[in-house]
Parts: C-alpha cells; sequence; structure tokens
C-alpha cells in the first residue's frame, strides 16, 4: 500500500501503517515474532500491565537518507535501555539482538511510510513490552509481548526550531483542578498528563520539573530533557537519577565536544536560568525545541531570541539531524540501515 500523506506537514499523531511486529515470551521464552495487520490486541483482564504498571516503551527514528537508504538512529541504545527498565520492574528481558532485528524488520515491512528524505519527517518507531498474564496478587507476570508499532511523524511542537513556552508549577495542588495531594497513582507518564493539560489550558507548549525534594534544580520537561548553552558557549544538562538517561542528549554532548565546545552535566539551579544564553527541550520526538521563555508563577524567564532559535542550538541542530539523514559522516557508526 502506497500512503497518500502530506509529508511535509506531518504533524505528532498516529497514522495506521502496514504492520507493527509482536513477539510472546512464555515458558521462559521468546517466540520468533511475526507481523501483524492489525493494530489490535488481546489480552486477560488481570494482565499486571493493566493492573499494576508492568510496561515499558522505548521511542526512536528511521529516516530516509540522502542516498536514498533508510536508517535507524542509535538502536542499541534504545534495547540497552529497555533492558535496563525491564530489569527494574521485573519484565522479561528482550535480548539486544532480538530489539534490533524486531526493528529492522519491522520498519522494513512499512517503507512506503518513511517519509521521504528532505521532508523533515521521519518514521517514529515504538517498541513496548508489557506484561500480559493474569495477576491478582502483586508479582510479575509470566507471560510477556513485546511489540514495536511505526507511525510518519513530523515536527512534535509545531513549528520545527521555533521557540515554545514552558511552565513550572509550584502550586501544583492548587493549580490542578481538584487537589492531587492525596490521589495514590501508579507510577508512569499517566501522572504527568494533568500536568501537561494543565500546561496546555495556559497557554504553554511544555512543564519543567524541578527536583521534588527541595524545588531548586532543573531535572527535564514532560516531553525531553533539558539542555542550556552559557553565555560563554558551555553546554549544560542536569545531572540527575530521577530524569530519563536521553539518547538525543547523550549524542548532542557529544556532537558538541566535536564542535569544541565544553560540556557539563551537573545540577542546574533554576536560579542560574536567566544567565543562560539558549535554553531547549531535546528527546527523540521533540530533536532540539528551543524554549525562550520559562514561567514560575510571577518570575518570567526569558532567554535567547524571542523568534527562532539561538545560534549554538541551531548549529547543533544542523549537525545532528545532519547526520541521522546522511548528510554530516557518521563518525561514531551511530546509523543503521535497514
Ligand atoms: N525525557 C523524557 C521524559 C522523555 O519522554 C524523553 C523521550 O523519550 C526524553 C527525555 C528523551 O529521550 P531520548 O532522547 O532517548 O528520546
Ligand atoms: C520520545 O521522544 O520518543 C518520547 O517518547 C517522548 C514522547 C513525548 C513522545
Amino acid at each position: 500500500m502506497i500512503p497518500k500523506l502530506d509529508w511535509e506537514n506531518l504533524g505528532f499523531s498516529y497514522v495506521r501503517t502496514n504492520c507493527h511486529i509482536q513477539y510472546i515470551w512464555r515458558d521462559g521464552r521468546w517466540d520468533e515474532g511475526k507481523l501483524v495487520s492489525e493494530p489490535f490486541l488481546s489480552m486477560h483482564i488481570a494482565a499486571t500491565s493493566l493492573h499494576y504498571g508492568q510496561a515499558a516503551f522505548e521511542g526512536l527514528k528511521a529516516f530516509t537518507c540522502k542516498d536514498g537508504e533508510i536508517r535507524l538512529f542509535r538502536p542499541d541504545m534504545n534495547g540497552r535501555r529497555l533492558g535496563t527498565t525491564a530489569r527494574r520492574i521485573c519484565m522479561a528481558e528482550v535480548p539486544e539482538a532480538m530489539f534490533t532485528d524486531a526493528v529492522k524488520r519491522v520498519v522494513a515491512a512499512n517503507r512506503d511510510f518513511v517519509p521521504p528524505y528532505g521532508s523533515g519527517g521521519s518514521l517514529y518507531v515504538r517498541p513496548l513490552l508489557i506484561g500480559t498474564s493474569a495477576q491478582i496478587g502483586i508479582g510479575p507476570a509470566q507471560e510477556y509481548v513485546f511489540l514495536v508499532l511505526v507511525t510518519p511523524v513530523g515536527a512534535y511542537y509545531k513549528g520545527g526550531l521555533k521557540p515554545v513556552r514552558a511552565v513550572v508549577f509550584d502550586d501544583y495542588d492548587r493549580a490542578a483542578p481538584h487537589g492531587t495531594g492525596h490521589v495514590k497513582v501508579a507510577g508512569n507518564y499517566a501522572v504527568s498528563l494533568e500536568p501537561h493539560l494543565l500546561a496546555h489550558h495556559r497557554g504553554f507548549s511544555v512543564e519543567l520539573y524541578l527536583d521534588a525534594k527541595e524545588h531548586k534544580y532543573v531535572e527535564e520537561f514532560g516531553t525531553s530533557n533539558f539542555i542550556g548553552i552559557t553565555k560563554d558557549g558551555r553546554y549544560v544538562t542536569p545531572q540527575s537519577h530521577s530524569i530519563l538517561p536521553s539518547i538525543t542528549n547523550d549524542s548532542l554532548q557529544q556532537v558538541a565536544r566535536d564542535l569544541g565546545m565544553a560540556v557539563e552535566v551537573r545540577p542546574i539551579t533554576f536560579d542560574e536560568l536567566p544567565d543562560l544564553a539558549e535554553i531547549a527541550a531535546c528527546g527523540t520526538a521533540v530533536v532540539i525545541t528551543p524554549v525562550n521563555e520559562i514561567v514560575r508563577g510571577d518570575r518570567v524567564v526569558r532567554v535567547g531570541p524571542a523568534e527562532g532559535c539561538g545560534p549554538t542550538l541551531e548549529k547543533l541542530y544542523r549537525h545532528v539531524t545532519g547526520i541521522q539523514v546522511g548528510e554530516q559522516p557518521d563518525t561514531y557508526g551511530w546509523c543503521v540501515k535497514v
């Protein structure tokens, strides 16, 4: 099936493709995996993923490169990170070779959905690992499904390198439509949905999280890591155990070093934000999205140009996206051909 899509203007929403790939873990081992065209899953109503949050996802992208080949960006890193997550929440582990093979198989089966070179779009690849067997007492599932779905995407925040505004909720309990203090929720992204919607209602694209103990240090955005450029051109990003180790951030740090910049991974206080020259959100979905305004109560931090992207972040953006589509040399072997 050749899809009729407006490749230059894709947003970030689900578009049905040919198929996803699905593997089952039963009796202590994974099956061979199969391509499934129906985008539905049937599972037990007492599955651990539904009740106890035994579920994890990854996100990576496939690009049509300048030479016409389709390449994935650092799939090994996503495979390794999923392994760490699986161990932490006691799920069956997906061997790294199986992970990469699954991603390659599903992308190959959906070649026609990979946006063309020069369109600015990519095929977003979403691996998902879930506990599927019944369990009513607390405990890990005995069966798991690992699936990888794909969907063509463009910019996460409309406008590419156009800056967005972020918000910090110190008064979240009062800001939320109902009190939040006594609501116990299982830990996953669902807890960020309400602050996310609240941010949107107030005209912000994204919410910025500070450390839970002192509300003093910057952690990350709801969708992505935090990066900053100091006035003397250093790349700074928070050191924290409670943020996602972003593969995009790791790649940008390497690119920054290669461009001769100093890189600092260290605690960053909210109070030092006005001293930065440029701020951005970074991640697979958001790539680099400049953030030019952060509002915290009656404090407003404005950083970087009012319109457009600051020069250093733009240089990093061009470089890393250039590697992804084969316009820049892939010095570290990050890109994997499908
Ligand atoms: N932080 C959060 C909360 C995210 O959801 C993401 C995206 O998955 C990231 C950071 C960025 O990680 P990566 O660059 O590996 O996509
Ligand atoms: C990604 O960047 O892959 C994510 O999972 C983040 C989410 C906002 C889509």
